[in-house]
């Protein structure tokens, strides 16, 4: 479980788990399709069987996503640099084309894939050592920057009875450590006893299979809701705080984030619970104004609907994965550039020129 390439995972700040890992060979994606009853790595050596562990869901949260297609790229360039030296820069725009179509929302993706770009336009010989470095800088400042947010996220939280938190943030959607699962590993450590709830998160269970089982891995205890009982937790002020992740922040701080979130915002509102949204700034989409112009993905109908009417052409599924909390409901946005106390478009003007220094 343990990454020897990054050398940076810590039992000690309760982080066991890595879902990638760089071996010489290519890279290894922890199977989140069959967690927690297997653990299994499945390795990928091209891009194309990199973009079809993202869009198969072997690998999956909006980080991890774009630090597999970085590698993907580093695969990509390998490959066709070995087959075609001397035209290796245009073959490997299939493979650009491929990794940009196997998931639409997270612009983790999309911002990866950017920077990857970038790096290969410097290139003059053998792109592949370049370009390997350049993914492995992506995965370890991901490490780095869920760290900062950990810390940051803890600090505005204080002290909390109880947390909720949705889909699965953790290590197990990251290069290491998580987004909002950082947090709450973080408050964990510092401001013990905390009660950590995890909802199931329907239909694919982020939460019941993956969050679960990243907390078991690192000892630490957490209790299961279902998603339909969040209203009633905090109706009996269980807990203090929502913590997620998100897919894709507009420019005014809408959040798109795993389907279910726009409930918990408006259920928190309700009870004066606070809302707390956990993401890097790879994560921002600047060029959208606001959140409606996020693409949702919908996935197949055959993930939500029962076997039993698999084929019965009078019954069907609507299954979009992500939703949008709009701004208002949102008390802070934690990025590794700094904390967004009341999202609007001019408080994240002001992140962007964070950003920018
Ligand atoms: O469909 P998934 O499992 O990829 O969705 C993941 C989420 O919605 C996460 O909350 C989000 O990517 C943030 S992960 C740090």
């Amino acid at each position: 479980m343990h990454d020897k390439a990054d050398g940076v995972h810590e039992p000690n700040l309760h982080d066991r788990v890595r879902a990638l890992r760089w071996t010489g060979q290519g890279l290894e994606v922890l199977d989140q399709r069959k967690l927690p009853d297997e653990t299994e790595y499945a390795l990928c050596t091209t891009a194309r069987q990199v973009a079809g562990a993202i869009s198969q869901m072997q690998v999956r949260g909006a980080p991890a996503i774009g630090i597999a297609a970085a590698y993907g790229i580093a695969l990509a360039a390998r490959q066709r640099y070995g087959d075609t030296p001397e035209h290796w820069r245009q073959a490997i725009e299939e493979d650009f084309e491929v990794l940009s179509r196997s998931r639409p929302t997270a612009v983790n993706l999309f911002w990866a894939l950017e920077r990857m770009r970038k790096c290969m336009e410097r290139l003059r010989r053998d792109p592949f050592p370049p370009l390997l470095a350049e993914a492995l800088a992506i995965h370890q400042e991901d490490i780095a920057a869920n760290r900062l947010m950990g810390t940051l996220g803890a600090e505005l939280i204080g002290a909390a009875r109880g947390v909720l938190t949705h889909c699965n943030t953790g290590s197990l959607a990251t290069g290491g450590f998580g987004t909002a699962l950082g947090v709450i590993r973080t408050l964990w450590r510092h401001t013990p006893p905390l009660q950590i709830y995890a909802t199931e998160t329907r239909p694919w269970l982020q939460g019941a299979r993956l969050t679960l089982w990243e907390l078991e891995q690192d000892r630490i205890p957490a209790t299961l809701i279902a998603d339909s009982a969040a209203a009633f937790l905090m109706r009996q002020e269980k807990i203090q705080w929502v913590i997620v992740g998100a897919d894709r922040i507009a420019a005014n701080g809408d959040c798109a984030n795993k389907i279910g979130t726009f409930n918990l915002a408006v259920a928190a509102k309700r009870h004066g619970v606070r809302f707390m949204v956990v993401a890097p700034v790879s994560t921002i989409d600047w060029s959208l104004p606001h959140g409606d112009r996020i693409p949702i993905e919908e996935r197949d109908e055959a993930e939500l609907l029962p076997s039993h009417y698999h084929g019965n052409p009078a019954i069907q599924a609507w299954n979009p994965v992500f939703d949008v909390t709009p701004a208002e409901l949102i008390d802070a946005i934690v990025t590794n550039e700094g904390v967004v106390s009341g999202p609007s478009t001019e408080a994240m003007r002001d992140l962007c020129e964070r950003c920018s220094k």
